[in-house]
């Protein structure tokens, strides 16, 4: 299966979140994934804002394909295979 672009990795960002407000890439161009850092601006697409109300280990998509983003929903494995 080939994957739609823009994407970062084709893997998640597994990261220990502190709570807070987070926008999440959904271009794949930004410098700092998988948060927005406002390269969606050139491409037309806007970030999508999650918060998050308790410490905790998040699975942040990477492959910007996930059909639950912006988490990891095993969408990746279909371009990886893994
Ligand atoms: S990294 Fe996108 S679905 Fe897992």
């Amino acid at each position: 299966m080939s994957q739609k672009f823009p994407y970062a990795q084709n893997s998640p960002f597994v990261l220990e979140m502190k709570p807070g407000r987070y926008a999440w890439c959904s271009c794949g161009e930004s410098k700092k994934q998988p948060f927005c850092d406002g390269s969606h601006e050139k491409v037309g697409m806007r970030p999508i804002i999650e918060v998050i109300t308790e410490a905790k280990t998040v699975a942040w998509c990477g492959c910007k394909s996930s059909e639950k983003k912006p988490f990891c929903d095993g969408t990746h494995k279909k371009f990886t295979g893994n």
